[in-house]
């Protein structure tokens, strides 16, 4: 990982730590010696340490485990045009993400052992820590399965086909068959091809208004409905990738009350935007600009939906039925963007944006800091098993992740600010609440917002 220099120990002090994997909310210190956190203690003065101490001041600031994402779209290789592994992973860290998991619709596609070891060594020298998923089906065609055992191998963390689902159900049969002896997720994206025919936006009355084709919810249902059938059959690990609807919640809070193997994530959008928003309204009270009317940036798959599909996706999050929050961060050049809505590419650049996002339901009540926090740190470890645990929790020994963020900062949002080469999102000229100040990986300063913190010295 390419970082700044960095010295021996760091003293993060004064902030209000939540570390979900050990119960912990106080105002405490933490402690980072050689890349790993070695105290976190109510009060460690940095006189009292032996040698160098570089000392980050936090007060006012929440200070966590570095989030996870389990669905980042890097784009490399093959549409580097879009996002490469190094500008995706400078976004990741703007965001407070310390690792992230790249899906492998590129092109090639991430269906053998050799193409993972490229995103892996790409991604080894970036200032995030770069997983890989592996493809479910051989070049994502969804006829024949990828050899997901060669993939594991070669370190997949899940496998999906994001982008498309799989469509076939018996492949999909043998892919979650599969994912139970090779301990990890399909991740997949719902979405029934024959009753999307088209659609580029919720079907609803925002989209017979501006008179572009629908996509109904049951397009997303449907195959949630099928694939829960499927991990009951096969006892198979199901991850459902960005739920989006009221019905869709609600199934997965039954599978998993039936104990099945099922878990699920939810989008920052999801949680904030509605359809609306592609008629150029300005349309949550915890924003304060919005796009304009058919603005390709509000086109996303699954699309953005009502206001009780909205508070669905909140409800799920915040009562534990969505385990994580997760980007499906999918940056696009200007041509694939800037034509008609109908001709324009599916996704939102959302790495950089993300906290400011999902903070708004800790704004409105909805959630919790430290159930948030949670929901971005060890939920997405928990998806994807025991081997995360390291990255996800302020644990003496592990690798210090951390994020520092002001819950409270107001800022507005500018595309010519991003790392990422994605410039892609509604939410541009949009004031948020909650940002990143400083994101350390492996012990060091990776990003630090200037201004943010008082740190006696530029770190
Ligand atoms: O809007 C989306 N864009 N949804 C996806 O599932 C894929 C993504 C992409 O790769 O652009």
């Amino acid at each position: 990982m390419a970082a700044k220099a960095h010295i021996g120990q760091t003293l993060i002090s004064g902030g209000r730590v939540i570390d979900p994997a050990n119960g912990l909310d106080a105002v405490t210190d933490v402690l980072i010696a050689d890349g790993v956190i070695k105290a976190v203690n109510p009060s460690i003065p940095a006189e009292s340490l032996d040698g160098e101490v570089q000392v980050i001041r936090a007060d006012g600031m929440v200070v966590c485990p570095g989030f996870i994402d389990i669905h980042t779209h890097l784009r490399e290789p093959g549409f580097e045009y879009k996002e490469t592994i190094a500008t995706g992973a400078a976004a990741a860290v703007r965001g407070g993400f310390t690792t992230i998991c790249a899906m492998p619709n590129t092109e090639p596609s991430i269906d053998n052992g050799a193409m993972v070891d490229y995103v892996l060594s790409r991604g080894a020298t970036t200032p995030a820590r770069v997983k890989v998923i592996g493809c479910v089906s051989k070049d994502r065609a969804g006829h024949e399965l990828a050899d997901m055992e060669e993939l594991i191998d070669a370190g997949v963390v899940a496998f999906s086909d994001d982008g498309d689902p799989v469509y076939d159900a018996g492949l999909m049969r043998l892919a979650l068959t599969y994912s139970r002896g090779l301990g990890a997720p399909i991740t997949n994206h719902c979405q029934e091809h024959a009753l999307c025919c088209g659609g580029v936006m919720a079907e609803g009355w925002v989209s017979s208004r501006l008179g572009l084709a629908g996509i109904p919810a049951v397009a997303e249902e449907a195959m949630v409905a099928r694939d829960i059938g499927l991990a009951e059959l096969t006892g198979g690990r199901l991850h459902l990738a960005h739920l989006s609807s009221a019905g869709s919640v609600a199934m997965v809070r039954q599978a998993k009350a039936r104990g099945l193997l099922v878990t699920a994530e939810v989008c920052p959008h999801h949680l904030l935007l509605t359809d609306q928003w592609a008629l150029g309204l300005q349309c949550s009270p915890s924003v304060s600009a919005g796009p304009a009317a058919y603005d390709t940036h509000t086109k996303v798959y699954p699309p953005l939906r009502g206001d009780l599909d909205v508070a669905a996706c909140i409800a799920g999050l915040a009562d534990g039925t969505i385990d994580c929050v997760a980007t499906d961060h999918a940056p696009h050049d200007r041509v694939s963007k800037e034509c008609t809505y109908q001709d324009a590419a599916f996704g939102i650049s959302v790495l950089e944006t993300a906290l400011g996002t999902v903070l708004a339901t800790v704004h409105d009540g909805s959630i919790s800091l430290s159930d948030m926090v949670e929901r971005m740190t060890t939920g997405p470890a928990r998806v994807l098993g025991d081997g995360f645990a390291k990255y996800a929790g302020l644990t003496p020994g592990t690798p210090a992740d951390i994020v520092v963020f002001d819950p409270n900062a107001l800022w507005t949002v500018d595309v010519n600010d991003f790392a990422s080469m994605g410039r892609n999102t509604p939410l541009n000229g949009v004031e948020l609440r909650g940002r990143v100040a400083a994101t350390l990986v492996g012990g060091r300063v990776v990003f630090e917002e200037p201004g943010m913190l008082n740190t006696g010295g530029e770190l």
